[in-house]
């Protein structure tokens, strides 16, 4: 029952973030014809602007922990040490929270232009795969990090 009703606030989170992205990748075009983004500490991709949550929001880590469990757990740790990618400690101090959104939703880019990620492929060598996750849950995982790194 628990897991029917997660699936089911995934699947409505997954529906609301598809119409959120129709009308940002309107003004990502828009934006971004231009000219090429210059490099910049916020990453590339469509996230351009994270507002942070003052306190955090517990429905929010609670979805981002049960992500990361699933999606993430494999690859990195939330203290100590590397494993295949870096741990998570202090990961918001040392990124913004663009940078980290965008590493999430759109790593291959990210790898291909973002020389602070580019960094990490050099130390980690393997690179971090696409799963496909949507900016709605990438945001969850943005909080759960957050709390992870207010936890010490
Ligand atoms: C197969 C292993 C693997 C999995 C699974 C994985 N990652 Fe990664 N991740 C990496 C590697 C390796 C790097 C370093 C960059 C690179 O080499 O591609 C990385 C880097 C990162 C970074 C930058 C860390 C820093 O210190 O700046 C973030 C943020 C991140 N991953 C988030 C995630 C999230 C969120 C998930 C789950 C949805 C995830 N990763 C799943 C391997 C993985």
């Amino acid at each position: 029952m628990k897991k029917y009703v997660l699936f089911f606030g995934l699947a409505l989170l997954v529906f609301a973030c598809g119409q959120k992205n129709e009308s940002n990748a309107g003004d990502a075009q828009a934006t971004a014809n231009p000219s090429p983004a210059p490099a910049n500490d916020k990453g590339y991709g469509e996230i351009t602007n994270v507002t942070l949550n003052d306190p955090l929001d517990q429905g929010m880590i609670q979805k981002g922990k049960a992500i990361y469990e699933m999606k993430c757990a494999a690859c990195h740790k939330l203290t100590g040490a590397r494993v295949v990618g870096p741990s998570w400690e202090g990961v918001t101090e040392r990124r913004k929270p663009e940078w980290i959104m965008n590493m999430i939703t759109n790593v291959d880019v990210m790898l291909e232009k973002d020389p602070e990620a580019q960094k990490l492929l050099e130390e980690c060598l393997t690179r971090m795969p696409n799963q496909n996750v949507s900016i709605g849950d990438a945001r969850d995982i943005l909080e759960f990090m957050l709390s992870n790194d207010q936890a010490k």
